[in-house]
């Protein structure tokens, strides 16, 4: 037989291991600590979710209850088929974490965790397979009961060693047994609880993602609804500006001759100059318009933008007054913004006195540079923006701040927090127009009672052509006349009478066509014409440009001079003007008309050279 034991008995009298309980009081007393061992551990079972601890408390509850000085858990690992020691009571450091192996299908612990019996051993020198630890230890007897698992494969087993002959009877093995059912019932709830709180976390951790992603979609959504509606403001914005600047150019170029014919009624004169005044207003009104819609004419050209806002800082000392500190922290190696300079001076303008209006007690304006990436990512959340390299200009305040609620509505026109009559309305939402028309971004952020930063992203001018300026106009003093035929091209019918009384006061000839299809009967007609004078917005297939191209093939010595409510993309190609175009923006005076014109018969550019 082997001297590893497997019975689940108490050894008979004379055999080793043998303990005699004769003492009735003696077996209570360990009965009673048993027992008082169990509810112990399963207070702490109850309590417990750490595997850890509550192996630990089990091994040495577990030996306690027995009076043995060493006892462990190990755990069976069924792809390495060993027992792992995952705990143990009075072993020395070395023991835990060490694999008790199975391959010896005889050994006590594979007994036990094989037939599910309990294995007793008190002869341990004659087990080979044994790892060194036990003989270190001098362990002389082991028991051996299986801890079941949840499902088919036990959890393991629970061991108590002795460096001494240990007598165990059936109450021992009973209580081995009990305890080992109570800590595989701990295990499986621990485990349980382990399995479930890695579910909880994982349903946390979706939650949290789905949380994240709404949260982006919602921002993009909002951004996307943002932009379509400064879109539709502006589109509204630029048409509502067109049509006044075609109003304007009747009022605008016709006070000059009433101005003339009263100018011995001293009372109509200065109805007259009223007009005058009204009329200026109203222009400058649709150039602001026109800025916001993205439809000004644009001069962009590479700036150094350091040197500007150095100058600009300049101008602004006086206008912001004592109080209000002026601080620059410019890049050094800031790159050239590729960017109109006297429309950006304006920008920095209006941007430093809505700071001043916001700081009325004083504070600080600071203007800061950077060249700034906007990466893929960025670009993705903003719908508006495109990804590359900008120059970064910021104009931060120290003022009062603006209210969240309102903070969407400061770029839109008109929109001001201002007293009647104090502000337009028109500043932000110019600046928000030109830097979007010169392929720029513009963010605002502000805190309530701290202050606000915009931030400008403007496009960077390495590598990009910068604006070409036209050959320098002859500008004659006076105004000048002339005999030449020019061919008038306005769907207007307002404006168009006005233009072509206005051409032939100067003394030209002219010619009048509504629309492009009409100009083109005349030209392939044979009356002679010098000029071609065109609006570039008309009705019917072809705009100003393409009659112009089309009047180029039939005479190529055709002069042009365009005119325009707005400039559109038919002449500004992303914000630049073609180079050698001549364009007269609308509302002009006669003397602008009377210089453009002689301008454009003068030009030794012809279009021919620049159109494709
Ligand atoms: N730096 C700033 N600090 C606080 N509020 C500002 C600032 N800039 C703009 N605002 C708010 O945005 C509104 C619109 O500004 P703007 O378009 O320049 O028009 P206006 O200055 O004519 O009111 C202002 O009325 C103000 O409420
Ligand atoms: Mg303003």
């Amino acid at each position: 037989m082997s001297p590893c034991l497997a019975e689940n008995r108490r050894p008979p009298r004379g055999e080793p291991g043998y303990a005699p309980t004769s003492d009735a009081a003696a077996k209570v007393g360990k009965l009673r600590r048993q027992q008082a061992a169990i509810a112990r551990f399963g207070r702490f079972a109850l309590h417990g979710l750490d595997l850890t601890k509550l192996l630990t408390e089990a091994v040495r509850v577990c030996a306690e209850g027995l009076g043995a000085p060493f006892s462990h858990v190990c755990q069976f690992r069924a792809e390495q088929n060993d027992l792992l020691i995952v705990a143990g009571h009075g072993w020395r450091d070395g023991v835990i974490g060490h694999a008790v192996s199975l391959a010896d299908p005889g050994s006590p612990q594979a007994r036990a965790l094989t037939t599910g019996e309990p294995s007793v051993c008190d002869d341990l020198q004659t087990c080979h397979d044994l790892p060194a630890f036990y003989a270190a230890h001098g362990i002389v007897s082991i028991v051996d009961v299986i801890i079941r698992g949840d499902g088919e494969q036990p959890y393991g087993i629970l061991e108590i060693d002795d460096d001494q002959q240990h007598a165990v009877d059936q109450d021992d093995i009973c209580f081995l047994n009990d305890f080992a059912n109570l800590l595989a019932e701990a295990v499986s709830t621990v485990s349980r609880w382990a399995a479930l709180q890695v579910t909880v976390d994982r349903m946390k951790a979706l939650v949290g993602e789905k949380d994240r992603l709404l949260y982006e979609k919602n921002v993009a959504d909002l951004q996307l609804r943002q932009a379509q509606k400064m879109e539709a403001v502006g589109q509204l914005t630029g048409g509502i500006a067109h049509d006044l600047n075609n109003v304007l150019t009747v009022i605008t170029g016709t006070i000059e001759i009433l101005a003339e014919g009263v100018a011995d009624r001293p009372e109509f004169a200065a109805i007259t100059r009223m007009i005058d005044e009204a009329a200026s207003r109203g222009a400058d009104l649709t150039q602001r318009l026109l800025a916001f819609a993205r439809k000004q004419p644009l001069r962009p050209r590479d700036v150094d933008v350091n040197a500007l806002l150095i100058e600009a800082a300049g101008m602004l000392r006086p206008i912001l007054g004592e109080r209000i500190e002026i601080e620059l922290m410019l890049a050094a190696d800031a790159a050239p913004a590729l960017i109109d300079p006297g429309q950006l001076t304006n920008t920095i303008r209006n941007l430093a006195l809505n700071a001043r209006d916001a700081m009325a007690d004083g504070g600080r304006l600071t203007i800061e540079t950077g060249n700034i990436v906007l990466d893929e990512i960025y670009a993705g959340i903003n719908s508006d923006v495109t990804a590359g390299a900008y120059l970064m200009v910021a104009v931060t305040d120290s003022g009062h701040g603006i209210p969240a609620g309102i903070l969407d509505h400061v770029f839109e026109p008109f929109f001001t927090t201002r007293e009647v009559g104090k502000g337009s309305g028109l500043g932000l939402s110019m600046v928000y127009g030109f830097v979007k028309q010169s392929g720029g971004h513009i963010r605002i952020y502000s805190e309530e009672g701290r202050g606000t930063t915009v931030r400008l992203f403007l496009p960077q001018a390495i590598g990009a052509a910068g604006f070409v300026e036209p050959a320098e106009v002859a500008s004659p003093s006076g105004i000048e006349g002339g005999h030449e035929t020019i061919l008038v091209v306005e769907d207007d019918h307002l404006v168009r009478t006005f233009v072509v009384e206005q051409i032939q006061s100067l003394g030209y000839r002219t010619l009048a066509a509504a629309d492009a299809a009409q100009a083109l009967v005349i030209i392939d007609g044979p009356a002679e014409i010098d000029l071609l004078f065109t609006d570039m917005i008309m009705p019917g297939l072809m705009n100003g440009r393409q009659l112009a191209d089309q009047a180029l093939r039939r005479r190529d010595s055709l002069k042009i001079l365009f005119t325009s409510g707005y400039s559109n993309e038919v002449i500004i190609h992303h914000g630049q003007l073609d180079a050698g175009v001549l364009l007269l923006a609308k509302p002009y005076r006669k003397s602008d008309l009377a210089r453009m014109i002689r301008a454009a018969l003068a030009a030794n550019c012809k279009l021919a050279d620049i159109l494709p």
